[in-house]
């Protein structure tokens, strides 16, 4: 059978993570929300729930590197940065980056953002978590919002003004999670990413700014 254009186009962004040294495609999904949103402004500490195989963790890497020299003025300044990246997947390591292997639902990974951040406030939490799908396109909506909000617990982690990404899916109780984002972060926007498949109904959701 012929391949449609969005196998074409799959593969076209595959080859260029490759080329680039991601190990993911999601790598580009990150890029275009960054390219949007500049969520990476001033960000030296970062959370990235569910990391494996870890693009975005190498996408973060090379921001928070790069925000050592950028940012370095009288404002909001770090001269390191730390990432922590949890899966409950195997994933390789990646040089200067803290890798955890659990569940991030479960209560004792705060015990682990404790100890790995000693218990400052992040800059960045992201999340390209998704559940396991089955197929049921209303009860993975409805695991999906499930994680979401469990995902959103972790903002207590994240410093006043600080930024969040997550992914959803749209569908019910979608516009209820918007609500709630709104009540803890001054902007919240949504985006599909240009590379992300279109037929899927994952979206992502960008809270700037965290509230007070
Ligand atoms: C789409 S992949 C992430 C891809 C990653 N952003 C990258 O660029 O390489 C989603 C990951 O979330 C993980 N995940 C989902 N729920 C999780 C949970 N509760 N705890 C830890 N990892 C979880 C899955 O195991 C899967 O590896």
């Amino acid at each position: 059978m012929p391949k449609s254009s969005e196998e074409h186009r799959n593969e076209a962004v595959y080859r260029k993570a490759k080329k680039e040294g991601y190990r993911a495609r999601s790598a580009f999904k990150l890029l275009d929300v960054q390219k949007r949103y500049n969520i990476f402004k001033r960000v030296f500490y970062i959370l990235d729930l569910g990391s494996a195989p870890g693009s975005w963790l190498q996408v973060a890497k090379q921001f928070s590197e790069s925000n050592i020299e950028k940012y370095n003025d009288n404002y909001y300044h770090r001269d390191h940065y730390k990432i922590m990246g949890v899966d409950t997947k195997n994933l390789a390591p990646i040089e200067d980056i803290k890798i955890v292997k659990m569940d991030f639902t479960a209560p004792e990974f705060q015990v682990e953002i404790d100890n790995y951040f000693n218990r400052e406030k992040l800059d960045l939490i992201l999340c390209d978590a998704s559940i396991n799908k089955s197929g049921n396109k209303f009860s993975d909506q409805a695991r999906q919002i499930k994680l979401c909000y469990n995902v959103l617990e972790l903002r207590e982690n994240l410093k006043i003004k600080g930024n969040f990404l997550l992914k959803i899916f749209q569908g019910a109780d979608f516009e209820n999670f918007y609500k709630k984002m709104k009540q803890h972060f001054m902007v919240v926007r949504s985006l599909k990413p240009k590379s992300s498949n279109k037929k899927s109904n994952e979206i992502y959701l960008i809270g700037l700014k965290k509230k007070y």
